[in-house]
């Protein structure tokens, strides 16, 4: 049992956060932003004093996961000094990152030195027409470069996190896979959700988590892992393969919604708290924080906030609504 005081409606406790550090990113990929996007101002960015801040405010509530995001978190100046100074926070027991990968290259020495050690990748595709298509860059060799200075640095575990779509992933499951198990990576498909800035989202556009294990299966044969304690509330649920070459992933947020289950809030880099990736409505944390509202006070919004968590995700009522934000606004 936890001790968070961050416990909702419907009786979830909250004790991991994401905070995005920018909306930025050096990517474009096509189910996360327009090519045009537009970033928020400078000064409407949480300096990493007020992250400091707010997130001892957030483990004092019982928070004791932090993942940071982004845009790409690595764009922003000075992640592995936020991570050292997140680090020494008293009763946060884990921090992480995911990343599209490219500032492993240079920066995964210093972020391991600043005590980081479990990292998300994101990599759809090892077909360099598919990952310029899919990220409107061709730099896939660069992504593949920084995943192996990641495991020479001795990051583990390494997550590769592929969004699987149709006409896209489709062909190239098993190769993932393979990739994935040559290199003691943890594979994670994950099912496009309607979250893309281009509208180009829909029915057809993504492929459900089962035809994906079934496609993995008939070539590895795969075995349910028993998701006990914390892993309870991951979101991706694992499978081992049969001959002992590690596990894989599912993130199967349509087909098999896991929102019963959720223990997760999010930050975005201009300070507002989002109890769900799909809230409609959200709360300013940095405006208070700003005038110098008390501690306290900031942990009352917060609190509220959490209780009135909506039930989950309606991706599959008629009467969906998309948030105004998109995936690089809110992290992921
Ligand atoms: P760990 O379990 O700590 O490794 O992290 P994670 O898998 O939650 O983080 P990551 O940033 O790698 O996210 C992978 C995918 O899961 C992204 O597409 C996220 O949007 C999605 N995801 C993470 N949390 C949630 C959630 O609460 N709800 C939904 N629907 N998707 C989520
Ligand atoms: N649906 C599902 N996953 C997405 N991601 C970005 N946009 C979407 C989307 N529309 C993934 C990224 C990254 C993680 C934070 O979210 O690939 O791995
Ligand atoms: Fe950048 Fe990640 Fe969005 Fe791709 S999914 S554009 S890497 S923030």
């Amino acid at each position: 049992m936890t001790n968070t005081r961050l416990i909702d409606n419907f009786n979830r406790e909250h004790t991991n956060l994401r905070i995005s550090v920018t909306d930025q990113c050096n990517f474009r990929c096509i189910y996360c932003m327009p090519e045009d996007m537009q970033f928020m101002e400078d000064d409407a960015i949480m300096t990493f004093d007020e992250i400091v801040h707010l997130a001892r405010i957030f483990v004092d509530l019982g928070i004791n996961k932090i993942r940071l995001t982004g845009g790409e978190p690595l764009v922003r100046r000075g992640v592995p000094e936020l991570i050292k100074q997140l680090g020494e926070i008293k009763g946060l027991k884990d921090i992480s990152l995911t990343t599209n990968g490219i500032g492993l290259i240079t920066q995964a020495k210093d972020l391991y030195d600043a005590g980081l050690r479990r990292i998300n990748v994101s990599l759809d595709t090892l077909d360099e027409a598919k990952f310029e298509q899919m990220t409107r860059r061709k730099v896939l060799s660069k992504v593949l470069e920084g995943l192996q200075e990641a495991q020479r640095c001795g990051f583990d575990p390494i997550k590769v996190n592929a969004v699987a779509m149709k006409g896209f992933t489709d062909d190239e499951i098993v190769d993932l896979a393979k990739f994935a198990r040559d290199n003691a990576y943890q594979l994670r498909f994950i099912e496009f959700m309607p979250l893309d800035a281009d509208d180009i989202w829909g029915r057809n556009m993504f492929i459900p988590g089962k035809e994906i294990i079934n496609k993995i299966g008939a070539v590895y044969p795969l075995n349910p892992v028993s998701m006990n304690g914390d892993a309870k509330h991951d979101p991706a649920k694992l499978y081992q393969f049969e001959d002992g070459k590690g596990d894989v992933g599912f993130i199967s947020s349509v087909t098999e919604p896991f929102c019963e289950q959720c223990n997760r809030i999010r930050l975005t880099a201009d300070g507002q708290l989002r109890t769900c990736l799909f809230s409609i409505t959200e709360t300013d944390l940095l405006t208070p924080l700003r005038a110098g509202a008390p501690d306290e006070t900031i942990g009352d919004l917060i609190i509220e906030a959490v209780k009135q968590k909506e039930p989950g995700h309606q991706i599959n009522a008629v009467n969906f609504v998309k948030p105004k934000r998109n995936m690089s606004m809110i992290g992921g």
